[in-house]
């Protein structure tokens, strides 16, 4: 028979342990909350129904698209959540996977790996040693190939509680199975709850088969608190680490660098240490990026130069050959080709010509306090240094703009302007001046 796959996903704890007004599994890792990380990993497996078992304030957070929900009103369990989601479940699927909206590091070749199992259900399962024999995950009670039972570590004998192999939360089960066992769970416990892991000691008395995979403990961690969720990150961030320099990108220091789920390098380009990637940024090849620089929503064309301390925000494109130097901000603006603002400037709401030529401390003054207004600045133009640029405000092609001006008024091209107050001397006053304080 040909299996029709559903995918359910356990996501309605309360999650008390984050302490925090967010549910607990749109919290984010790399800057994609946990839920997405889980709903992006299943989607690979093509299902033809993903639900989520929620609470109810979960529902104002997440997008319905592709993803159905079922409200848990009244949490009992993990057995019971599975017991709401399948009354949604479409009739024509003959598979479900279960698995938790907590654990973002599970990977999709895990999971195609479970998904060519044959038995009734098949456990994900994670050997454990060392200190780890205390961590508290059910056991699986082995007998060669299959398990008998999954038993939880408050319900467990002191010899059961050293048993090395660990639950990670992560089944495939046929839904026959699911409908014949589900009603036979019992609260009977020491958590007064519908355990799902109860099933599989009924499998087993039912003569059905139940297999279980050993797979790699990091892939299984479940985050229920903020030191969790740091280390989840750590992880997934030397991932991304491992696959950009496989990919070809120069990272001086891994561990200071810090990427997005969605951050996208070429080949051939460098980063230096204290870099971190907020979301949607690319980078092409021949791209720098200097130490101690924040990007987000920016596009680096090739052999672009940025930093150091340099922060990019708010989609910012810089073409070809393009610097932004150190203690430069830019927001929502195009920088063309082999345009330089190489220090201490801000540059918002903005084009830069191509080859312009922005000195130390230019401002674009954007924003009146109520309105945010446009500055364009034309190719092979020069801002001198320390020049505000009021906005809405156009500086055209070739002109120049003498340093220490505020300009308020268009410049046309070729022309050369400056707004400055005569200069005043007072030969030697710098001794009078300083017998007078000196005193
Ligand atoms: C569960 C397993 C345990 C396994 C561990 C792996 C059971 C009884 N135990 O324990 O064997 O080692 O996961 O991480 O299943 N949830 C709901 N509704 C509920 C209860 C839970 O949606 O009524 C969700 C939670 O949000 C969470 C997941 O199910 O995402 C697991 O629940 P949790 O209470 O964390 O189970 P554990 O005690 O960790
Ligand atoms: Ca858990």
């Amino acid at each position: 028979m040909r299996i029709m796959l559903g995918i359910i996903i356990l996501a309605a704890g309360r999650g008390t342990r984050m302490k925090s007004a967010l549910p607990k599994v749109m919290h984010a890792v790399a800057g994609t909350p946990m839920l997405q990380h889980v709903l992006n990993t299943t989607t690979t497996l093509k299902p033809e129904q993903t639900i989520v078992v929620a609470s109810k304030d979960l529902l104002s957070y997440v997008d319905h698209k592709d993803t159905d929900y079922s409200v848990q009103e009244n949490p009992q369990g993990t057995g019971h959540a599975v017991q709401c989601a399948l009354q949604h479940l479409k009739p024509t699927i003959t598979d479900v996977i279960i698995l938790c909206g907590d654990t973002p590091l599970i990977t999709a070749d895990t999971l195609h790996a479970l998904c060519k199992s044959k038995a009734d259900v098949t456990v994900l399962a994670m050997p454990l040693s060392g200190m780890d024999i205390n961590k508290p995950y059910g056991r699986l009670v082995v007998n060669h190939d299959s398990v008998s039972r999954i038993v939880e570590m408050k319900d467990a004998t002191e010899e059961e509680k050293l048993i090395p192999y660990a639950n990670a939360g992560v089944y495939k089960v046929s839904v026959a199975t699911l409908r014949k066992t589900l009603p036979l769970l019992t609260n009977n416990n020491k958590s007064q709850e519908y355990y799902l892991t109860d099933i599989v000691c009924f499998v087993h008395e039912q003569n059905n088969s139940a297999s279980y995979i050993l797979g790699d403990a990091d892939e299984f961690f479940g985050v229920n608190s903020k030191v969790d969720l740091s280390c989840a990150e750590q992880i997934m961030q030397d991932r991304l680490r491992t696959q950009h320099m496989h990919n070809g990108v120069t990272l001086i220091d891994p561990k200071t660098v810090f990427f997005s789920m969605d951050t996208i390098i070429d080949p051939d380009v460098i980063i230096h240490p204290f870099v971190t990637f907020g979301a949607n940024v690319t980078l092409k090849s021949g791209a720098v990026v200097y130490q101690g620089c924040h990007l987000e929503n920016a596009i680096l064309h090739k052999d672009t130069k940025v930093g150091p301390f340099a922060h990019l925000r708010g989609n910012v494109e810089l073409l070809e050959k393009a610097e932004i130097g150190n203690f430069v901000e830019v927001k929502k603006s195009t920088i063309n080709k082999g345009a330089k603002i190489k220090h201490l400037s801000y540059i918002g709401d903005a084009t830069v010509g191509t080859k312009a030529n922005i000195g130390a401390g230019v401002i674009t003054c954007n924003y009146n306090g109520f309105i945010k207004s446009q500055t364009v600045i034309g190719d092979g133009a020069f801002v001198g240094s320390n020049t505000c640029l009021i906005a809405p405000v156009t500086i055209q092609n070739n002109s120049i703009v003498g340093a220490g001006s505020t300009i308020t008024q268009d410049v046309s091209e070729d022309d050369l302007v400056f707004t400055r107050c005569a200069q005043t001397t007072k030969a030697k006053g710098a001794r009078k001046f300083k017998a007078k304080y000196s005193k």
